[in-house]
């Protein structure tokens, strides 16, 4: 990372140079030097009870019209079949902490609220069966969020044995009667949410207190997640860089460098938006470049907060056992008029692809720490892989971008340098490129290069050593504007298109096109 910052600062310096010579911009890849895997886990994704997320983005009922395997919907599954969904967070969010689970199984399902998002009724028809049928259906681990606000440590602990024994306990039987005999493996328990806010306004102290319970008696008794396949539990961690959240981060990560047997945790959850000014948040379609660079420059604070808090457990856990899990991240903008504002529902622009490539990319930079993120959110909800409108479906720019990355899931991260070059819109200035590499498990070089840029092409001439590159090919992603969408109308305004470049001298020599996202993998 420090190479980017400084390469960066460099370019900054040269502004004056020609035009013509800072369209250039020279990559060097070393495919001779391995770093950090890039954990699939990172490309995790979020399926709240808010809005559409879950009731007609996911589930229909086995009755409806709309195409489904008992009751999810099939158009859905196989869209996110194709990015490869590594693990799924659900129920919530801040609904997690007033759901209680029982009302979700057997044949009678109660109505309840969701007070937190529009008051709407909660019909319960999607519970735990559901959603673990519909993660066996895309292929994913289950991420399940337990309830620390208003339930109790009995009601998860509950949950776990319902989900998780093999024994012919009373609810074993329960769930078999449900029509599950065999064990759920469910792969990671998040104790709480945002707990100091709408998962109570806890204290950290008190927060702490009920990690200690609820991570002592909230087992898996999954025979097979004893030895391998641990279920691993992530603490509620910060929700931004304010003082506040740096006393909550460093008191949790000290609870656990002082911790006895009874107490463990493998992640630290850290929670951060990009939205420039939540009381006038930003719209999602209709922009100028004006919106466009500010809301990027915000999206690159994600650094910054990485940066700060791997360090900061650095300081308790230099061995990095706990990792930095950014299990809420993603663009929040205004709700499109004529929505419910409580269902957060927002188009997904060219703007979001790029702001997805910069995150994903800070993630993989700390690829030794972040080993997990779930992007805000998957269907219908904040910054979207997928819109539904009844029996109709259209795939966002940001869902491209997941499919574009994924040979990167478990590849290992592979260092590269680069004048960033310096893209300037009034008194915004931002690193006109960014790019990351990783080698596959079979060994293949992937090189991802971002140009924010929306008004200038950038030609990249990249150098690799350690491998002899005969040629390219890949899919650039960008569309004739920056707030370009997806529309049920016109689905594919905004579509990967194919790429491919022939070695010239030794290097590679790609002509990007402006505000555009590309993935190459290069032949050797
Ligand atoms: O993703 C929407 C909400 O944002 C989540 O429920 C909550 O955890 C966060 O504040």
């Amino acid at each position: 990372m420090r190479v980017r910052l400084i390469s960066f600062a460099l370019i900054i310096v040269t502004l004056a140079a020609p035009l013509a010579a800072a369209q250039k911009v020279e990559v060097t890849v070393d495919a001779s030097k391995a770093g950090a895997k890039i954990d699939r886990n990172i490309f995790g994704q979020f399926a709240e009870h808010l809005g559409h997320g879950v009731y007609e983005g996911i589930w229909v009922g086995p009755r409806s019209p709309i195409p489904n395997t008992r009751g999810i919907r099939n158009d859905v599954v196989a869209a996110l079949k194709a990015l490869k969904v590594p693990n799924v967070r659900w129920p919530g969010g801040c609904f997690a902490d007033e759901y209680h689970w029982r009302k979700g199984i057997g044949p009678e399902r109660p109505e309840t609220l969701n007070p937190n998002w529009g008051g709407v009724i909660e019909p319960n028809t999607f519970g735990t069966h559901e959603f673990l049928d519909f993660i066996e259906q895309i292929g994913a681990e289950a991420y399940l969020s337990v309830n620390v606000g208003s339930g109790t440590p009995q009601e998860a602990a509950e949950w776990l044995e319902y989900l998780t024994t093999a024994q012919p306990t009373a609810l074993a039987k329960e769930r078999a009667a449900n029509g599950h005999p065999a064990p759920y493996r469910i792969a990671f328990l998040g104790i709480g949410n945002e707990s100091w806010d709408c998962g109570g306004n806890m204290t950290v102290d008190y927060y702490l207190s009920q990690l200690k319970i609820y991570s002592r008696f909230v087992r898996n008794f999954n025979p097979a997640q004893q030895d391998k396949q641990q279920m691993l539990k992530i603490a509620v961690g910060p929700g931004g860089g304010e003082p506040r959240f740096n006393e909550w981060a460093e008191a949790v990560m000290k609870a656990w460098q002082h911790r006895q047997w009874s107490l463990d945790f493998n992640g630290l959850s850290l929670h951060s938006y990009t939205v420039v000014n939540w009381d006038k948040k930003f719209a999602s379609t209709g922009f100028g470049e004006a919106e466009y660079s500010q809301f990027l420059k915000a999206t690159l604070e994600m650094e910054g907060l990485v940066s700060k808090y791997s360090d900061m457990m650095d300081k308790y856990d230099p061995q990095k056992k706990v990792a930095l899990v950014v299990d809420e991240w993603g663009a929040w903008y205004a709700p499109l008029p004529g929505s419910n504002p409580g269902f957060l529902v927002q188009q997904n622009s060219l703007r979001d692809a790029i702001l997805t490539a910069l995150n994903l990319n800070i993630f993989a930079h700390h690829a030794d720490r972040v080993r997990m993120a779930n992007i805000a959110q998957m269907i219908n909800v904040l910054q979207a892989m997928i819109l539904t409108d009844k029996e109709k479906m259209v795939l966002t720019p940001t869902y491209y971008v997941y499919k574009m990355y994924v040979p990167f899931q478990d590849a290992t991260f592979v260092p590269v340098t680069f004048n960033a070059g310096a893209y300037t819109h009034g008194d915004i200035t931002l690193p006109r490129v960014d790019a990351i590499a990783a080698k596959d498990k079979a060994g293949k070089l992937w090189l991802e290069i971002t140009n924010v840029d929306p008004n200038q092409a950038v030609e990249i001439e990249v150098s690799l050593s350690g491998i002899t590159a005969k040629s390219a090919t890949g899919e650039t992603l960008t569309a004739p504007k920056i707030d370009s969408v997806n529309s049920f109308d016109a689905p594919n305004t905004v579509a990967p298109k194919p790429i491919s470049a022939k070695a010239q001298g030794g290097k590679l020599v790609l002509k990007l096109e402006p505000k555009s996202v590309t993935v190459i993998s290069i032949e050797q």
